[in-house]
């Protein structure tokens, strides 16, 4: 059988086996297979689907084209969790610290910024004198010493998945909930944890917009992840809004800070609860939600979560000082209020339309390896479903130059929507 035969087996619809996913694999590693080739294999696939077994067989190809890492069993129990991609999602920064102290070792593999979503990567970076580029060694250090760490996706973990991406993101094939599953479940399984929740969220902010879309894709995650005695949770949560106050990288990390002090906000820190708590339950540390809740709270209240963080950070080589204003973070040079022109009740704030703009304003990128501006980015004061009178504050807006203020200021009359009482 040649690689190219199980092109033709794929686009004439017949279920491909274990061993014809594996040549595919294989074959595109070492150049046998060329680009278009792929690419025809890819958009089969997109057209016809892949069932649950090529799902797990292609999860598996894909794990085996590069290093997984292990840890030491005393480490034990190893646990992760990933979110699809949002618009102020800053959980990963809250959660991490909070699960260490509640028992469990995150050796968390994070992504950067895709398309209007941010990446957790790109936040941290935004902490003066931090290093992301864990080696293994030093990723295993970390996690023996602090109980986790935030590393950067390495070439060595999974390099099928960034070409496959690569490829997927110029012919149209991202969109395949096998294919998300396939790409998703390998790199979790790379980082050697036993465990992962996965948040997957829909709605204007998301990934995925459509919630039904969303749910496939969670029962897909969890039912590959069986089949190849991963352990996976998934929930599924709206990402209509920005999540939590703010928007922007180094703003993210400050409201993390303040999360950890107990000064979160009501959306942010349910999500975050019910996730640690999520993680506790997969790991057999709980025997129900509601106390993997009491205990993550109580890893807030003490503040043990604010000092593990600090500590974890340090660790990397940055420094969070909590003694200054903005705790020692990069901070914009021009910041103006938005007020809301009419009194009303705030009926949306588009998540995604806020993240396009923070990418335009420097806070993103818009091809890989472009710089990200740290700074920029908007603190809400108020959220949907919030009154507001004419003038009051809605958000405030940071920017590294004038006209970037003025125009994202701007802009926000249509992102922002006031339904008049
Ligand atoms: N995130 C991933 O890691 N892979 C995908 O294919 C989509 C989202």
């Amino acid at each position: 059988m040649r690689a190219y035969d199980v092109l033709i087996k794929k686009r004439d619809g017949v279920e491909l086996d274990k061993s014809e996913i594996g040549l595919l694999v294989e074959s595109y590693l070492d150049g046998e297979l060329t680009d278009y080739q792929m690419s025809a294999f890819l958009m089969a696939s997109f057209l016809n689907g892949l069932s649950l077994d090529e799902t797990a067989a292609l999860t598996e190809a894909m794990l085996s084209s590069g290093d997984v890492l292990s840890f030491e069993e005393s480490l034990a129990p190893l646990v992760d969790k990933h979110s699809t991609g949002g618009v102020g999602d800053k959980v990963s920064l809250v959660l991490l610290p909070i699960a260490v102290e509640c028992g469990l070792r995150v050796p968390m593999i994070s992504g950067r910024s895709l398309g209007f979503t941010g990446g957790t990567l790109d936040k941290l970076e935004s902490i003066p004198g931090i290093e992301t580029s864990l080696d293994p060694e030093k990723m295993k250090e970390i996690v023996s010493e602090q109980g986790g760490c935030f590393a950067a996706q390495t070439e060595r973990l999974v390099p099928a998945d960034g070409k496959l991406y690569a490829l997927r993101d110029a012919t149209g094939t991202v969109e395949s909930i096998p294919l998300i599953t396939s790409s998703i479940l390998s790199k979790k399984m790379a980082e050697g944890v036993e465990a992962n929740v996965i948040d997957v969220k829909f709605g204007r902010g998301a990934f995925m917009e459509d919630e039904a879309r969303a749910a496939s894709l969670a029962e897909m995650l969890e039912e590959v992840g069986r089949r190849l005695s991963f352990k996976v949770k998934t929930i599924l949560s709206p990402m209509d809004q920005p999540l939590g106050k703010s928007v922007g990288n180094a703003l993210e990390v400050a409201e993390a800070v303040e999360s950890l002090m107990g000064e979160g906000s009501d959306d942010l820190m349910a999500l975050t609860h019910r996730l640690v708590a999520e993680m506790l339950l997969l790991a057999g540390r709980v025997e129900t939600l509601e106390r993997g809740v009491s205990l993550s709270k109580e890893a807030i209240d003490s503040q043990r979560a604010l000092e593990r963080f600090v500590s974890i950070v340090e660790a990397q080589g940055g420094r969070i000082d909590l003694e200054k204003e903005g705790f020692g973070l990069p901070r914009a040079d021009f910041i103006a209020s938005f007020k809301a022109g009419k009194s009303g009740l705030i009926k949306g704030i588009d998540a995604r339309g806020i993240g396009e703009l923070l990418r335009e304003m420097g806070g993103g990128r818009f091809r890989a390896g472009d710089q990200i501006d740290p700074a920029p980015g908007f603190v809400f004061e108020r959220k949907v479903g919030e009154r507001v009178a004419v003038n009051d504050v809605i958000c405030e807006v940071h920017a590294s130059d004038e006209s970037a203020l003025s125009g994202a200021v701007s802009r926000l009359r249509d992102l922002i929507e006031i339904e008049a009482l």
